[in-house]
């Protein structure tokens, strides 16, 4: 009972942190939280998945060309994202990813996808392709387009949209 209360506490403070206002989770039996503990103790990380059945791909805006990195960065986290209207099958949605704002840029957010992709369903390893990100912010969406090889990874429960998940 004590570490549930624990856990739904640290899911308080991510959702504050996160900043505004977060789609609530279906059904929290249905969802998985993975805490990311430092060798002093200290949760540093935090992942929520949920089981969903569909998710949409993010259509990519062209960035200007000749930005420079810095200016591509800056490009990423000003615009809004935009997705398919049609949905694509999808199994584990990261409903929260969150690591500590000192901690961040050392891999502990690929690190926890990782470990949820082997542990999410037993005994089987899931792909980037049956993962979506829930209304990714700027961070999010810079983390998941690295993670994934692609700016046009899926996406669920935006929402300003019609289909919550
Ligand atoms: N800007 C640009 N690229 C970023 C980035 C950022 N803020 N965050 C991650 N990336 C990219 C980088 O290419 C990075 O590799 P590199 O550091 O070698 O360049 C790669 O993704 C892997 O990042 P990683 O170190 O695993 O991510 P992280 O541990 O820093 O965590 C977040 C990423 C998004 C979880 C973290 O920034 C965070 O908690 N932000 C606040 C909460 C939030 O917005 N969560 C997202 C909800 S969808």
């Amino acid at each position: 009972m004590e570490d549930d209360l624990e856990v739904e506490e640290i899911r308080e403070m991510v959702d504050n942190d996160l900043g505004f206002q977060q789609a609530p989770l279906m059904c929290y039996s249905r969802t998985k939280t993975l805490l990311f503990i430092s060798n002093d103790k200290k949760v540093i990380g935090c992942l929520i998945a949920e089981h969903i059945q569909w998710g949409y791909r993010v259509i990519e805006e062209k960035v200007p060309e000749v930005s420079s990195e810095n200016e591509k960065v800056i490009f990423e986290r000003q615009k809004a994202w935009c997705c398919s209207t049609s949905p694509e099958p999808a199994i584990c949605g990261i409903s929260r990813i969150w690591v500590f704002s000192m901690m961040r840029r050392k891999k502990i957010a690929s690190r926890m996808i990782e470990c949820l992709r082997s542990n999410f369903i037993y005994g089987s390893y899931l792909s980037k392709e049956e993962i979506a990100f829930s209304d990714p912010t700027p961070d999010g969406k810079l983390f998941a387009t690295q993670y994934c090889g692609t700016g046009q990874f899926l996406v669920y429960n935006f929402l300003n949209g019609q289909h919550q998940a």
